[in-house]
């Protein structure tokens, strides 16, 4: 069933509009996007990760995979496998015709907490339909002056999308994959630095991720001494987070 917006007043591209109001169901939804254009930028880890972090807290979280090639759907199977049935999975192929009605039908069902991955190359009109889904959007960037270029012209793109432009959302970088004292993490610094955007994290280049993603489940699963540090970050990522989700509930009416 496809979910009905009313939007109040017109909506012009120099003019916020007011807040759509909410209904019956959405009220408790909690959606995070976790995108990026760019390819290979760590979208699923983050997705996943932050899946299994929301899980083992004993939250109600929904892991929507939007990507073709469906590597957290694929993550989620293997999980299962392994006796892990706490995240629940939705997902849908993203094409150029996809609507903000199939995307709104796909989630009827979602849990209170909805992390969406996308796929790379996420961009115009279906963008924008996902970003009128979201309410929150974390964007992965790696240390390189090719990924540093094409999150910020993601960046840009989303702020310029129609339904931010008429409710902005929360945006945060998290920096994947660096290395601490390389010159591309010193750039990757100044970049992020020099956004308005909240920089949350710098995730390390780890075989942590990489064995997580494997074996279906997060860092935090793998109880493993030495990812004390990385584990700290999802700690503020979803502090971060949290806050986010206060703020938005302390506005009844609002998203
Ligand atoms: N912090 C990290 N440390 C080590 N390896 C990582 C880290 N983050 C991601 N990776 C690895 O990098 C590769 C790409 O990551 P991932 O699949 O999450 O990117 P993506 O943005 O989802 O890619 P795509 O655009 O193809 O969907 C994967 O092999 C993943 O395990
Ligand atoms: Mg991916």
């Amino acid at each position: 069933m496809q979910r009905e917006e009313k939007v109040r007043g017109p909506v012009h591209d120099d003019i916020i509009s007011p807040p759509r109001v909410l209904q019956t169901g959405d009220e408790q939804r909690f959606v995070i996007l976790i995108a990026n254009a760019k390819g290979g930028c760590g979208k699923t880890t983050l997705a996943t990760n932050l899946a299994s972090h929301l899980a083992a807290q004993g939250k109600a979280v929904t892991l929507l995979d939007l990507d073709p090639l469906k590597s957290a759907t694929s993550w989620l199977h293997q999980r299962e496998k392994s006796g892990r049935r706490d995240i629940h999975g939705l997902s849908l192929k993203l094409d150029a015709h996809t609507t903000y009605g199939r995307l709104t039908e796909t989630i009827t069902h979602a849990r209170e907490y909805l992390v969406i991955d996308s796929p790379a190359g996420l961009d115009g009109p279906v963008l924008d339909h996902v970003m009128r889904l979201t309410q929150v959007v974390i964007v992965p960037v790696l240390p390189s002056p090719i990924d540093i270029r094409a999150a910020t012209r993601f960046l840009q793109a989303v702020m310029l999308t129609p339904s931010y432009r008429r409710r902005p959302r929360r945006l945060a970088v998290i920096a994947n994959r660096t290395r601490a004292r390389t010159r591309m993490y010193a750039q990757l610094r100044q970049f992020l630095s020099s956004l308005k955007i909240p920089y949350l994290v710098t995730l390390r280049d780890t075989q942590f991720y990489v064995q997580a993603a494997g074996e279906g489940v997060g860092i935090s699963d793998l109880e493993d001494p030495r990812a004390g540090a990385d584990l700290d970050h999802w700690k503020r990522i979803i502090e971060w987070l949290e806050i986010q989700r206060h703020l938005i509930k302390a506005m009844p009416g609002f998203r």
